[in-house]
């Protein structure tokens, strides 16, 4: 039932240590690109992680983290640093989602829903092949050495989301607002 899947789908957070199929990532990207988009710009770009690369980013990601909260040399960064790595390292799976820039503002925006409409069909998805994801916008999206190691460049392509997935470790609870609370009927 898809009222099921759309409460089934939580943000994950920890994850099982058990590889993911490039086929369930792909049949994921296949989902994501049934998206809705305004004018068919098809705005997407999804660049899969592997190993090699998974390892460059993972020191983009753990730099960057350990910079934020600790002063560069001391004792404190570096175990952020090393933290952080085992947390990236921990994701069994990483894809980013870039959409490609438009000079129109209007285009831009809408481009924007549409890549985030395609990322919940590819979350959606996950979660019927029993894995979880979680979208996040971390400073690594900015970063460029990200763009460098992706081979593309920040005037065309923003990267919008990395989204880490594998099979859940745990179930996690979520609640939200009810219907009545953001909801007016109008004759
Ligand atoms: C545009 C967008 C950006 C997000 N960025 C992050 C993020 O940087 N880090 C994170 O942990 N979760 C991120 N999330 C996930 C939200 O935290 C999550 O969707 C929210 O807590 C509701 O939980 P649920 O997804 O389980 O319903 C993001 C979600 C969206 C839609």
């Amino acid at each position: 039932m898809f009222n099921q899947l759309v409460k089934k789908r939580r943000t994950t957070y920890q994850f099982q240590p058990v590889t993911v199929d490039l086929a369930k990532i792909n049949e994921c990207i296949d989902a994501a690109i049934w998206a809705p988009n305004h004018g068919m710009t098809q705005p997407w770009q999804f660049y899969v992680i592997g190993e090699q690369t998974k390892i460059q980013l993972m020191s983009i990601y753990a730099q960057l983290r350990a910079d934020k909260r600790a002063e560069s040399g001391s004792p404190e960064h570096q175990a952020i640093y090393e933290k952080a790595c085992k947390r990236f390292l921990g994701n069994p799976a990483t894809v980013i989602v870039g959409q490609v820039k438009s000079e129109n503002p209007v285009v831009y925006k809408e481009d924007y829903a549409a890549c985030s409409c395609a990322i919940q069909n590819f979350q959606l998805m996950a979660t019927e092949l029993g894995l979880g994801v979680q979208w996040s916008t971390g400073p690594i999206l900015q970063s460029e050495q990200t763009f460098s190691i992706l081979n593309i460049h920040p005037a065309e392509i923003e990267l919008i989301g990395i989204l880490y997935l594998g099979y859940p470790a745990c179930e996690t609870n979520q609640t939200r607002k009810p219907r009545s609370e953001v909801t007016q009927y109008f004759d």
